[in-house]
């Protein structure tokens, strides 16, 4: 589909093109058929699976130049979809292992990539400092500083991924703390794996302005008032939550959350491990929940307002997408 789309949670590593990630582990003599099935596509089996068959895949990108050839390849195929501004997750941790020195190394490459597809495809990135969940507070406060120290024009948030179930909030407040304080824009896994208690967990010790997922918010309505009168922006994914077995596309409950008023952007996550694409994403909404042109235009002028981009930027894009 033509029409001017921002896609605000995109995992880098996630976004990792099979064929790229074969290529380059045969370059490094790695054996990765165990990940793949027969068509050579990522293959697992339920979230805990997921998250494996990711690691694994990643823990072939071992230098700045494989990262740089990733963001190119992943910037190259949202770009063919239509996406013309995109926040994706970087994490200190598969760049360098949060070193300082290392992942600003990292970064350089992966934005100069970003800043050559933005002349070639006309797609902006900005990248959104990741930790991760399952990998503890101590490598999140390191990945929290990894992000402060290179806040700016690029780095513009800071959020985490990985395990919901793994730890309590709290333990990532000291994280968060520290990446407030620049002012990065902050994001959290929540309401996907771990019910709506995670969601309110989250937005009471991580003080987030978006929740990525959020999506089992619905099943408290309490919740749902406190999120739309907090103007609490959902990062809801369809096709990953559909794909991973957690909801049947008609069962979804986007649309439950859009009649109560809340704010969302429509998001791909993973898109070559969930079979998907934004073009792919919006099909599926038309189709199933009947989604007219004003629909998608107000989820994009939610998504450029929730954007953690600076003004100059914003501005650009509402021209974009004629918000
Ligand atoms: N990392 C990559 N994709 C993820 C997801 N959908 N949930 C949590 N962590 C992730
Ligand atoms: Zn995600």
């Amino acid at each position: 589909m033509s029409r001017p789309k921002l896609d605000l949670h995109l995992h880098l590593e996630g976004a990792a093109p099979p064929d790229l990630i074969r290529r380059i582990a045969a370059e490094r003599h790695v054996d990765l058929s165990g990940i793949f099935d027969a068509e050579g596509r990522y293959r697992f089996d339920g979230f805990a699976d997921f998250l494996r068959v990711y690691e694994a895949a990643t823990g072939v990108l071992r230098s700045p130049e494989d990262f740089a050839r990733l963001t190119r390849a992943v910037l190259e195929e949202q770009a063919r979809h239509g996406v013309v501004y995109t926040e994706i997750f970087v994490s200190p941790d598969f760049c360098g292992g949060g070193d300082l020195p290392a992942w600003r190394e990292y970064l350089g490459a992966i934005a100069e990539a970003a800043a050559a597809m933005e002349r070639e495809a006309g797609i902006t990135m900005r990248a959104i400092v990741t930790c991760i969940r399952h990998f503890g507070p101590e490598r999140a406060r390191r990945a929290a500083r990894c992000a402060a120290e290179t806040a700016g024009d690029f780095v513009v948030g800071f959020g985490m991924g990985g395990e919901e179930r793994a730890g309590r909030a709290r333990d990532f407040a000291y994280a968060f703390d520290m990446a407030r304080e620049p002012g990065l824009g902050l994001t959290c896994h929540a309401g996907e794996w771990a019910g709506p208690g995670s969601v309110a967990e989250a937005l009471d010790h991580l003080r987030v302005a978006r929740i990525g997922h959020g999506v089992r918010a619905i099943e408290d309505p309490g919740l749902v008032e406190r999120l739309v009168e907090d103007g609490i922006v959902l990062e809801v994914c369809p096709g990953s939550n559909v794909a991973l077995g957690l909801y049947k596309w008609d069962r979804h409950p986007v649309e439950k959350l859009r009649e109560g008023g809340v704010k969302f952007t429509v998001s791909t996550d993973d898109p070559p491990f969930f079979h998907t694409d934004m073009s792919r994403e919006y099909e599926r909404l038309e189709q199933v929940f009947g989604w007219d042109e004003a629909v998608f235009a107000k989820i994009a002028a939610i998504a450029v307002e929730a954007a953690f981009c600076d003004e100059a930027t914003r501005t650009r894009l509402k021209e974009r997408i004629g918000a």
